[in-house]
């Protein structure tokens, strides 16, 4: 048996999955706060918690997301576009283009055969197009972020949201609701946007069959369909899908396991 382990710190929250002989056995989700090294400690405590596993059976820790440096009991640090690449071909080995929509990044990344990355494009510093963007949003129409995908496939007249700032796009969402209209028809107006935002971002690296749909905004099935719709292609999903970069960067140590450093990554 080798266990290893993969810790995603994102912006929005904390992954650890743990990988035996090629298997999750153990997974946690949390928040981040302010306190990254100790949020990457309880990540992987939780996990362990999840498998009922000890820590000393763990042979391989690596960190990713953009808070990998605060893994700081990890013996590797990689970068996430490469993490979800490999998690997204590990769980569907077909994938040839990864879209990751997390908390504050977008990103389209063009797989090769073996899970490896060819190119990526990701959107700049602003959070439009991200999780970040539902997020507002839903909490401006009073709605909790895991409902409001599914309310978005209940639209019988969807609007456009034009705004592309997120600050635009609160107020035209809060707007159109103030002048009577169907928060349902908003919602889809709103995922029709993000959806079409993804989509540039997906055709500067190419698009190609199969499409795989990882981080936190996989769960909402409104933005799976919007994109599904947007791409002219099957998305594909799994209850697994915000825990990707974990599952890839477990993997990238369960590789150095089994063949020694030789340096890159
Ligand atoms: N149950 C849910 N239903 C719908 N959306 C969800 C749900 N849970 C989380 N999300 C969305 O997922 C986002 C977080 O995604 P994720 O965990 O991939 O982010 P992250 O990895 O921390 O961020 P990043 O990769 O941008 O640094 C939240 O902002 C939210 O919009
Ligand atoms: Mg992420």
């Amino acid at each position: 048996m080798t266990l290893v382990a993969g810790v995603d710190i994102g912006s929005t929250t904390a992954k650890c999955v743990l990988l035996d002989d090629g298997n999750v056995v153990g997974k946690s989700l949390a928040p981040v706060g302010v306190e990254l090294v100790r949020d990457a400690e309880k990540a992987l405590e939780q996990a362990l918690g999840d498998a009922h596993r000890d820590r000393s059976e763990i042979r391989f820790v690596t960190g990713t997301g953009y808070g990998r440096f605060k893994v700081t009991f990890g013996q590797e640090a990689v970068t996430e576009i490469g993490c979800h690449a490999r998690g997204a071909h590990f769980l569907f080995p077909g994938t040839r283009l990864v879209v990751d929509i997390g908390g504050q990044d977008t990103k389209a990344i063009r797989v090769g055969e073996r899970g490896e990355v060819i190119d990526f494009a990701m959107n700049d510093k602003c959070a439009a197009g991200t999780g970040r963007f539902l997020d507002v949003c839903a909490g401006a129409l009073g709605y909790d972020v895991a409902e409001i995908g599914a309310l978005s496939l209940e639209a019988r007249h969807p609007l456009k949201v034009t705004s592309t700032c997120t600050v635009f796009a609160e107020s035209e969402v809060t707007s159109y609701v103030a002048r009577g209209k169907d928060p349902k028809d908003v919602l889809a107006g709103l995922h029709a946007s993000i959806a079409s935002r993804s989509f540039s971002l997906m055709q500067r690296v190419g698009v190609a069959p199969e499409v795989t749909f990882t981080g936190g905004v996989s769960r909402n099935e409104g933005m799976v369909r919007a994109l599904e719709r947007k791409v002219g292609l099957h998305v594909n999903v799994s209850p697994l899908s915000q825990y990707l970069g974990a599952v890839g960067a477990a993997l990238f140590g369960a590789e150095r396991l089994s063949r020694p450093a030789t340096g890159g990554s």
